[in-house]
């Protein structure tokens, strides 16, 4: 049997949690697996803004997103902050790709100058360093100067920068089709299949 596709997901604090949410949704569909990093601050974004009562320990939480998911038995590995172990914590485990979906501001800016102070910053740094894919979705409004020039300086390092921006053209009824918008855009980044939203000229 072909190994399954790895991909690293984190979320973090910025408002949007069901747009990272989602993408897990989307890529346990594709057959991906995933590496899943959530901050105490996305925990808490999560039970503000959506329905899902999240545990908090890593191992209560990857039985929990398995079984919402119908994930096959180990496609979800959940990873605690401090877990310096885990596989994305170095460039000879990382997966290939990595999303940070929603990024906060403050998650930004760690990763731009290479905190790794906890495993979604040193995963983050692993991409980096390893020239593999990275691709950071924030959401503030405004920005200040500071976040944009943390999102310069990333660009510049090889991450793509996708906002949490849904467009309005394809002319959306529901949240869940502007949320479907950034996912689809994030898959399309990742090369994986999906029919959320037709490509441009489609
Ligand atoms: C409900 C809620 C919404 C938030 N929205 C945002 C946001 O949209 N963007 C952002 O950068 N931070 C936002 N924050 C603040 C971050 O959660 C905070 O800066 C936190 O320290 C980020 O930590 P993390 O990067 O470890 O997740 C929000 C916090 C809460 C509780």
């Amino acid at each position: 049997m072909a190994e399954r596709r790895r991909v690293t997901l984190a979320l973090t604090g910025a408002s949007g949690a069901q747009y990272g949410l989602r993408l897990l949704e989307c890529l346990v569909r594709a057959d991906v697996e995933v590496s899943f990093l959530i901050s105490q601050a996305a925990q808490l974004v999560v039970a503000t803004e959506t329905d899902w009562q999240l545990p908090a320990k890593p191992q209560a939480l990857e039985v929990f997103l398995t079984e919402r998911l119908a994930a096959a038995e180990g496609q979800i590995r959940v990873f605690g902050k401090q877990d310096w172990m885990a596989p994305v914590a170095s460039g000879s485990g990382a997966p290939g790709a990595m999303v940070v979906c929603p990024c906060s501001t403050g998650t930004l800016s760690a990763i731009a100058t290479g905190a790794s102070n906890n495993l979604i910053e040193r995963a983050a740094d692993v991409a980096l360093k390893e020239r593999r894919q990275l691709i950071l979705v924030p959401r503030e409004a405004p920005y200040s100067s500071i976040h944009l020039e943390n999102m310069l300086k990333l660009s510049q390092m090889g991450a793509v920068i996708l906002p949490a921006s849904p467009g309005f053209y394809h002319k959306p009824n529901s949240i869940d089709e502007l949320i479907d918008f950034v996912v689809a855009r994030i898959l399309n980044q990742l090369g994986i299949e999906q029919t959320l939203l037709a490509r441009w000229g489609e």
